[in-house]
């Protein structure tokens, strides 16, 4: 019986390699490529198309979001909200890409030790969230949650560097006005008011969306 194309391919190992990877690589990029000129992942839209109310991060917001990776705080909280219905009745609208325009990183993660946080802002006053970062118990009696009192101190963070970085690789770029003010805005502040204000402006463009 002679031989089909498909045995012939089967039966040369280099023929298989070389041929696998270039389905491997054209799909790849059908798959990839896309994603880079899609709106809905590049600008700050929903599913549907209607603007999103996301705003670049302040520079005290943004102390606080590299204070969160600082502590591992993404290591027990997930900021992506899956789109079913025992996530959504319990953290709001479902997670969508436009929200994470200006995160680089992003935080999404998917281990939950601790409830997501994509929607946490304005959920609990300041004050709650300070009391709960120090010590979670005096809060939450049954919490596992380990304290973080040391974030109550000044505030230092070489936030003109980190703007000039972020206007390197993301969607916002920050005016040199908005750089040479920075310093000022941070002067003063802990490292316990950055993470409170980084929270507490969380997932407040699809909040009260259902
Ligand atoms: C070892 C796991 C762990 C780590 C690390 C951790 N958390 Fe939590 N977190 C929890 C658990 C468990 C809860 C639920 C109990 C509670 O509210 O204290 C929680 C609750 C919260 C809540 C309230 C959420 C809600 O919807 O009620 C916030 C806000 C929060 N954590 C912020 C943080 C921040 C900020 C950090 C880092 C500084 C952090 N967590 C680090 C486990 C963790």
């Amino acid at each position: 019986m002679a031989q089909s194309k498909h045995e012939k391919i089967e039966r040369n190992v280099f023929l298989l390699i070389v041929l696998t990877l270039m389905t491997v690589s054209v799909g790849g990029l059908v798959e990839i490529v896309p994603l880079f000129f899609q709106h809905s992942t590049m600008k700050a839209i929903d599913q549907k198309g209607n603007e999103l109310q996301v705003k670049p991060y302040s520079p005290l917001r943004l102390a606080g979001r590299d204070i969160y990776i600082r502590e591992g705080c993404s290591n027990c909280h997930s900021q992506m909200i899956r789109p079913f219905r025992a996530e959504t009745e319990r953290y709001g609208h479902y997670s969508v890409a436009g929200e994470s325009i200006y995160d680089h990183p992003f935080l999404w993660g998917s281990k939950r030790t601790g409830p997501d946080l994509a929607r946490v802002g304005g959920r609990y006053s300041d004050e709650w969230q300070r009391v709960h970062l120090i010590n979670p118990r005096d809060v939450v009696p049954e919490s596992n949650m380990p304290a973080f009192p040391w974030l109550d101190r000044p505030l230092n963070d070489d936030i003109q560097a980190k703007m000039r970085a972020l206007n390197k690789v993301g969607q916002h770029k920050y005016s040199d006005e908005e750089i040479a003010a920075a310093p000022a805005e941070l002067e003063g502040m802990t490292e316990l008011d950055a993470v409170v204000a980084y929270l507490q402006g969380l997932g407040l463009a699809l909040q009260n969306v259902r």
